[in-house]
């Protein structure tokens, strides 16, 4: 199964390209028309970025060579797919040699079925290759990271041990009772650095086992309650669903509550003080595609649309004194349950952070449902 992707399509008045169009729209996808000709399809193809460009070979008002050789040449569109329906040409194979050419050439008057299913196997590729290689680079990152916290852990026990020391031994001089104090604060955050980042190297630690899922969000949601209600002036309400008819589901327990203490952290910090904060938790299920999600929704500052793609890696982070793991370790624990997660965010008005795991029906429900 892929994810629906973003399709763009050239406008072209035949009547095959208004099948494929339609069949492809009957399958879920939502692809989007480009009208215009050579300059307006690089403009639209820049701007929205799709997964994958139909291209349909229309002279003269569109030059498919000059389409890929310009989109294949930027860098930030090169890695766009590009399917040009209409054979190829002498030109298109020259090119190729150039690593400017389309992805995939194919006669327009194929049944719509063959060339559904060519699109389908362009993105189902592209998808591995993307997971591949989003694993590969979180695994090197991982033993990199992992290296260095083994390294720091002693000396910052030593330094933290005698900081506390110090400490109790009350000294009269309150500068340094100060200094000391600051020492250990420290000496706290770099450990719960180094926690973080030994968890991202080992995230599938703990067994599999049945969770019932709105108990575990209802343990870790009491737990973020008791930390909101001792700082002062912050209003937050958690909300989880009630009556969710869902199964339990077949999860590392450690490793989802996890998932949920860094997304309802990052929720929090996300409602700026002085705001009544709302967080609320939804669930459901799509038994068609075999899915059961959970969305975290905060009412926080938001993440502006540049910056969206951004923040599942690994030391991205905007808080001073964060290190930037907290989503990277989500994506992890999520991907070792065979799922994904999805962000939405609009800026000023808040975040959606959707978990996306496969669903079980043969799972036993949760007590309360039986
Ligand atoms: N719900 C949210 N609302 C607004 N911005 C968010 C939200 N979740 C994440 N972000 C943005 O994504 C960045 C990365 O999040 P992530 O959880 O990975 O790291 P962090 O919270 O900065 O640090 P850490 O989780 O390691 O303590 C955050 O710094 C923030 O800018
Ligand atoms: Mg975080």
């Amino acid at each position: 199964m892929i994810r629906r992707k973003n399709i763009l399509f050239s406008f072209d008045q035949s009547i095959e390209s208004q099948h494929l169009y339609r069949y492809l729209k009957d399958r879920g996808f939502s692809p989007i028309l480009v009208e215009g000709g050579t300059a307006d399809i690089i403009y639209q193809t820049s701007l929205k970025r799709p997964d994958l460009l139909v291209l349909y070979d229309s002279p003269p008002d569109i030059d498919v060579h000059e389409i890929c050789k310009i989109l294949k040449g930027q860098m930030d569109t090169q890695s766009i797919l590009i399917l040009v329906l209409d054979g190829k040409d002498a030109k298109a194979e020259k090119l190729e040699g150039f690593g400017l050419a389309a992805d995939a050439y194919a006669s327009r008057f194929l049944p719509v079925e063959e060339l559904y299913a060519k699109i389908y196997s362009l993105l189902s590729i592209r998808e591995l290759q993307l997971q591949l290689l989003e694993s590969e680079k979180f695994a090197a990152l991982g033993r990199l990271a992992d290296r260095i916290a083994h390294e720091f852990r002693n000396p910052l026990t030593v330094i933290g041990g005698f900081a506390y020391r110090i400490k109790k031994k009350k000294l009269n001089d309150p500068v340094c009772q100060e200094y000391v104090g600051r020492i250990i604060k420290e000496v706290n955050r770099l450990e719960r650095i180094i926690d973080q980042v030994t968890e991202f190297e080992i995230p599938s630690k703990g067994d599999y086992e049945y969770v019932d899922l709105i108990e575990l969000l209802r343990e870790v949601a009491e737990e973020f309650k008791a930390c909101i209600r001792k700082a002062p002036g912050r209003e937050i309400e958690i909300e989880i669903p009630e009556n969710a008819q869902i199964p339990l589901i077949h999860a590392n327990r450690q490793g989802l509550q996890n998932v949920f203490k860094n997304l309802f952290e990052n929720a929090v910090d996300a409602i700026p003080e002085g705001r009544k904060g709302h967080i609320r938790v939804l669930t459901g299920m799509d038994v068609g595609e075999g899915i059961l999600w959970i969305k975290v929704k905060d009412n926080g500052i938001g993440i502006p649309p540049e910056e969206l793609n951004k923040v599942m890696d690994p030391f991205y982070t905007t808080k001073p004194y964060r290190i930037g793991l907290g989503l990277a370790l989500v994506y992890q624990h999520v991907r070792d349950m065979q799922g994904r997660v999805e962000i939405e965010s609009e800026e000023g008005k808040g975040t959606t952070v959707t978990i996306l795991l496969p669903l079980i029906l043969k799972a036993p429900l949760p007590s309360h449902q039986r």
